[in-house]
């Protein structure tokens, strides 16, 4: 199947809520938020930036078709770093490479912005299957803290060869 990567375009926001909240639902162990805080916003944090095209935030979507059925976020510090949240892939989708894709995409998006820069990502101890995504893309364990103040996570960081 052909699938299409690209960032949400500013209509596509209520496409991102729905998917964002159906991995909360079905993956809850794999995020730092539950799907009952987040459904309690209106509108989530990402949905504006995607309307309004922030240049520090954006969401890369993967399609089938018209379908997302993917997506992954970018979202730069005030330091100059950036940070990839949210990844999740539609299960009926999964083990195709488009969770590396995704990844790929974001990466070369926001190089294209932003040129050299950090990027780090959060994983969850216990999720071994993104934790091998991740190590088979480049990126490596650091000592580090992004959002959760437990140790139920670790930190990290794109280092290409
Ligand atoms: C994590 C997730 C996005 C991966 O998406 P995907 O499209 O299935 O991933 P890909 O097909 O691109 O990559 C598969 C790779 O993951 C790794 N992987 C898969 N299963 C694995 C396992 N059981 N143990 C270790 N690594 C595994 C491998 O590196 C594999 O590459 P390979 O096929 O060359 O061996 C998807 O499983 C998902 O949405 N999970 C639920 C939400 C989630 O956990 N998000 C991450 C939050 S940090």
């Amino acid at each position: 199947m052909n699938i299409e990567y690209r960032p949400l375009l500013p209509e596509e926001s209520q496409m991102y809520r729905h998917i964002r909240l159906e991995s909360l639902q079905k993956f809850p162990e794999s995020f730092g938020i539950t799907y009952e805080e987040a459904i309690k916003n209106e509108k989530l944090r990402i949905e504006y930036d995607i309307e309004n095209q922030s240049a520090d935030r954006f969401v890369v979507g993967a399609f089938a078709e018209d379908r997302l059925i993917g997506i992954c976020t970018f979202v730069k510090n005030e330091d100059g770093h950036g940070n990839i949240y949210q990844l999740y892939v539609k299960e009926a989708f999964q083990g195709n490479n488009a969770g590396a894709r995704l990844i790929g995409k974001l990466i070369d998006e926001a190089s294209t912005r932003f040129g050299d820069m950090e990027i780090c990502l959060e994983v969850k101890k216990t999720n071994l299957k993104a934790y091998g995504l991740y190590k088979k893309l480049g990126f490596v364990e650091i000592n580090g803290d992004l959002q959760n103040k437990d140790d139920s996570a670790l930190v990290m960081r794109y280092e290409p060869d």
